[in-house]
């Protein structure tokens, strides 16, 4: 007797379906599971047999073989449990109704069901290739519900879902948003006093999708103006958003991020973070990174120095292709990683360069200092700020400070002055493409020049200091790139060596 269950695997973000074949013969009492499964699905067995008895039911004293297709694609995980479970049972009775449905989800040993990762990829999936009824645990099920165009039931127990499928249960209906935490408030920038270079600098990073390095002395705020900045950040349109959610549903973490907001992801990992889990990798599960947490939001690198020069030079690629690729044992897996980048950094290991108390570095530490950034991602930064320490009287006397949603309006008609690019902002546009965009008028040409010339620009140079004099030009709501955008976009340029 054959019977078969539609379950799902991922592959990187995209879902595939796995129809999960169940055989029962006679012969020698036995249970195999095959079709290119990890240790995890091999451990299926130790928990599907077991949970299956604790349920009730009986598990076939016969040759049982479980063989998930396409058999060529890898599979990982434990959300076959389900599946497999439905499939032998119903290989035994036919009263099982399984036309237009999928299972995934956990099983223990007591036949309870437990929440797995990926649920809103896979959910997706199965509903564009024709599922209408999808059974998942019931912790699952309103990330599931995010899903358009099948309707989610959620399942305590394998009994649960038994009875359902025979027609004398009923399941919970997966509801978006339910007991799911709403999103923290963002900081607000006017909590920052004083610094109007920097959160200038801010507001031109959001407005172009530039990314931005602080410097400054220690104390100076560059930590919280970098907390302030997704406040300064539209929102998502609905399918990026979706898109994040998606990410945050494979790493397991819906619960640090409501899965309905619209808000752009912010990440801050600690320089103390493995590799893996800044790119993504691992063992076992390709899991996605804090890079990949950050799609279309913001990653923030605090204390950048800090970070391992390998560390940042894995940042490398994801920065210029805005995806990154994960290397595994059977198959590399690519994960969407389009953020932004804000960096900040003491000015030198002693943190007191250029100001009044003086530097006490050894010159051979401050160039050490320099190449760490320098090196692999001076070429992705467009904005350099410097953060210097506040005067008394700008933090207690200065005017009330201009709160995060006003400047967040003056961003995103930037952003629609010249019809979005793509969704990426200036920051995106390629050599030729800014060259075109800028319209630079004669003046502005002639300070390029110039200044091309003093300041020995690179040909990559040149495009930054368009890019963002683009920026600013869009922020004042002017066509053409004038003079002074252009000289406020040569005040920001990267000045590291190397
Ligand atoms: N401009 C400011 N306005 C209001 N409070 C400030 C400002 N600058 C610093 N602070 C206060 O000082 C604390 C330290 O600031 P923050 O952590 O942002 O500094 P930092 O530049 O990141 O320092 P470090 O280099 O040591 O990391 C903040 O929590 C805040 O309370
Ligand atoms: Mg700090
Ligand atoms: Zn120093």
């Amino acid at each position: 007797m054959i019977a078969c269950a539609i379950s799902c695997a991922t592959r990187g973000l995209a879902g595939v379906p796995v129809t999960v074949e169940a055989d029962i013969a006679n012969g020698l009492p036995g249970f195999a599971i095959v079709g290119l499964t990890d240790r995890a699905i091999q451990e299926a067995r130790e928990r599907v047999k077991p949970a299956i008895r604790n349920a009730g039911y009986k598990f076939p004293q016969r040759r049982v073989t479980v063989n998930l297709a396409p058999a060529e694609l890898p599979k990982e995980g434990t959300g076959f449990d389900l599946g497999i479970a439905i499939a032998i049972l119903r290989a035994e009775d036919s009263s099982l109704r399984l036309d237009g449905l999928a299972f995934l989800g956990e099983l223990a040993l007591d036949a309870s069901l437990r929440p797995v990762t990926g649920v809103l990829p896979m959910a997706r999936c199965l509903a564009a290739s024709g599922v209408r009824r999808l059974i998942v645990p019931v912790e699952n099920a309103p990330e599931a519900a995010l899903a358009e165009g099948l309707q989610v039931l959620g399942a305590a127990s394998l009994q649960a879902c038994v009875e359902y499928l025979r027609g004398e249960g009923t399941l919970v209906p997966g509801v978006r948003d339910a007991s799911l935490p709403s999103s923290e408030p963002e900081p607000d920038l006017a909590a920052v006093r004083g610094q109007a270079q920097a959160k200038r600098a801010l507001e031109i990073a959001a407005a172009g999708g530039h990314n931005l390095l602080m410097t400054g002395a220690p104390g100076a705020g560059k930590t919280m103006l970098a907390r302030a900045f997704p406040s300064l950040l539209p929102d998502l349109p609905s399918d990026a958003a979706l898109e994040v959610a998606a990410i945050y549903s494979l790493r397991g973490t819906l619960r640090e991020r409501p899965p309905t907001t619209s808000r752009p992801p912010f990440r801050a990992p600690h320089h103390s973070i493995s590799r893996a889990g800044l790119v993504g990798g691992g063992t076992g599960l390709a899991q996605p990174g804090e890079i990949s947490l950050a799609h279309r939001g913001v990653l923030f690198l605090d204390e950048l120095c800090e970070f391992s020069r390998q560390h940042l030079e894995a940042l490398r690629q994801p920065l210029e292709e805005r995806t990154v690729t994960v290397a595994r044992a059977r198959a590399a897996v690519t994960y969407p990683a389009d953020f932004m980048l804000i960096g900040a950094s003491n000015p030198c290991p002693c943190g007191h360069l250029g100001e009044a108390q003086g530097c006490t570095c050894e010159p051979r530490q401050l160039s050490a200092y320099n190449n760490k950034i320098s090196g692999p991602i001076k070429d992705r930064i467009d904005l350099v700020v410097s953060v210097p320490r506040q005067e008394y009287r700008d933090i207690f006397e200065g005017a009330d400070e201009e709160p995060s949603a006003v400047v967040r309006d003056r961003v995103e008609a930037a952003r629609n002055r010249r019809g979005e690019v793509a969704g990426h902002g200036n920051a995106a546009l390629t050599g030729r493409e800014i060259l075109a965009a800028a319209r630079a008028t004669t003046p502005a040409r002639r300070l390029l020049a110039l200044s091309g010339e003093r300041l020995h620009l690179s040909a990559r140079g040149f495009f930054r200091v368009l890019r963002v004099a683009r920026t600013i030009s869009d922020l004042a709501g002017e066509d053409r790139v004038g003079e002074e955008a252009l000289a406020e976009a040569l005040h920001y340029r990267i000045e590291m060596a190397g």
